[in-house]
């Protein structure tokens, strides 16, 4: 008898056959109708037990939770709500689950409650239809680069840089931290650690990328990464996975064109390949949204929302532009802003780029030419000599999504900027030997996954679309 998965007897159901499940309860009806699922569907595939057949022993541990193995004939479903069901004629129990007990009961679970069983939590239908959304995610990424000539790059976790200058890093070390050797100084002597000098977790594999870009030509990074800011919010995660694309003889309009080709290509790959937990995410997200007063609630569908990501060009603008369109906006003539925009070099908030994309575009927007002054050492400088080509692509309902750039590709300009920063050039010498050997013009972007996760989910707290989240004192499971 053969083996098969729900979703296997769901989309080419072999009726009238024996065949056999595995799977979890989700609920059992009147000692008669066993819902299963093994969550390779949202769907459950529903069990009839005639309880006259099989021991009462065996039917009290039946519950909600409990892991079964069923076999029995496929029939056509009489029933509401399933087209076909298994008759079951043989049960066995790979492990009982006391209903009590069980925190995952067939009911409304809190999100809040849910991030605290986070290892159960995906026993429930939405965190199954979320991780499977991030499975297929995933795979339409690296589809993406792989048809388009990238190869996959795998950057070090542990380095000695800072890419993005912030100092926002997880260091690693095993020096005793209530003994560590000392300098004559007193300083932590940090040559005698395990790499002879500090070294962190990454904050982004860009920099080790630029290399491999100038020999592979196009490369990009899946991996994880890590930052020790301390940002609680909805979309800041301390060790989260990023999407680093880097490419030879790109310049900042060929790296914009390629991250809007890219962002709605694995879109519509979900569209086309996730439809059953698209839709049920949809509705879990209207009924969360019946919940917000109406001028709070979206406008779109979230299957809208993704379709008009697809089949819209994303306005370009540059920094310039949207600092006179935010100081002229309402809520900065009204003072409604928290931080109110009154000069060209302000750093953009949040709330000042989902007012841009939701009020003012209603539109993905991709926000280029930043004052160097609030960006990162790498970019490159403009004629004007006060901003760099970066661009940053802002989403509604997330704000910024990808960050990224041209890079200064000139050693002169990079070791002007490198001194200005006071940063140690002696950190950076390989980085800066690529700009004597064989320099090229050359762009890349990051590409937020969980922030992607979140908008093709409509997931409200990036906390609910990563197994188990790292955020500021919780790094629990
Ligand atoms: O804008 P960021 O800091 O850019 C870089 O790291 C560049 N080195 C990328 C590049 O050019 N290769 O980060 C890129 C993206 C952000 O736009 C955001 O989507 C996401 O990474 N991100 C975070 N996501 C979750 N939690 C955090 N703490 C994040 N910080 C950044
Ligand atoms: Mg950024």
């Amino acid at each position: 008898m053969k083996s098969y998965s729900i979703n296997e007897l769901l989309q080419a159901p072999p009726l009238n056959q024996k065949v056999e499940v595995n799977g979890w309860v989700k609920t059992f009806r009147s000692n008669r109708f066993i819902a299963l699922n093994d969550g390779s569907t949202i769907q459950n595939i529903q069990c009839v037990v005639d309880f006259e057949q099989f021991d009462e022993e065996l039917l009290k541990k039946i519950a909600t939770g409990a892991a079964l193995k069923i076999s029995g004939v496929l029939v056509e479903s009489l029933g509401k709500g399933q087209s076909v069901e298994i008759q079951a004629e043989e049960i066995s129990v790979h492990g009982i689950s006391d209903p009590d007990s069980y925190p995952i009961q067939p009911k409304k679970h809190s999100m809040e409650f849910l991030r605290e069983h986070a290892h159960l939590r995906i026993r429930t239908n939405t965190f199954a239809a979320v991780m499977r959304v991030r499975s297929a995610l995933s795979f339409a990424i690296h589809a993406y680069f792989q048809k388009n000539g990238f190869y996959y790059f795998h950057a070090p976790i542990i380095t000695g840089s800072d890419a993005e200058g912030a100092g926002e890093m997880f260091r690693v070390s095993t020096l005793d931290p209530k003994n560590p050797p000392l300098t004559d100084n007193g300083d932590v002597n940090y040559k005698e650690d395990f790499f002879g000098k500090e070294t962190n977790l990454t904050v982004s594999g860009q920099l080790e990328a630029e290399a491999y870009a100038m020999g592979l030509g196009k490369v990009y990074t899946f991996g994880p990464t890590f930052r020790a800011e301390n940002s609680n919010t909805s979309r800041h995660l301390a060790e989260f996975w990023m999407i680093e694309p880097e490419m030879a003889f790109y310049d900042l309009k060929d790296n914009m064109d390629l991250a809007e080709d890219f962002i709605k290509n694995i879109i519509s790959y979900l569209l086309e390949n996730c439809e059953e937990d698209l839709a049920f995410l949809e509705k879990r997200l209207l009924d969360e949204e019946k919940t917000k007063p109406m001028a709070e609630r979206s406008e779109m569908k979230l299957r809208e929302k993704l379709k008009f990501v697809v089949d819209n060009e994303f306005i370009r603008i540059t920094y310039t532009e949207a600092i006179e369109i935010l100081r002229n906006s309402k809520p900065n003539k009204k003072k409604k802003f928290k931080f109110l925009i009154n000069e060209w070099g302000a750093d953009l908030q949040s709330e000042h780029e989902r007012y841009l994309v939701e009020k003012h575009f209603k539109c993905p927007v991709i926000l280029f030419d930043y004052p160097a002054k609030i960006k990162a050492f790498y970019m490159r400088l403009n004629e004007d000599g006060k901003t760099v080509r970066a661009m940053d692509i802002l989403f509604p309902g997330i704000g910024e999504i990808v960050g990224g750039s041209q890079r200064e590709e000139r050693l002169d300009v990079l070791n002007e900027k490198i001194a200005a920063l006071g940063i140690d050039e002696k950190e950076l010498w390989w980085y800066l030997d690529l700009r004597k050997f064989g320099t090229a013009i050359h762009s890349g972007f990051g590409l937020g996954f969980e922030r992607m996760v979140q908008f093709a989910t409509g997931m409200g707290n990036i906390r609910d679309v990563i197994p188990f989240p790292r955020t500021p004192q919780n790094a629990e499971f």
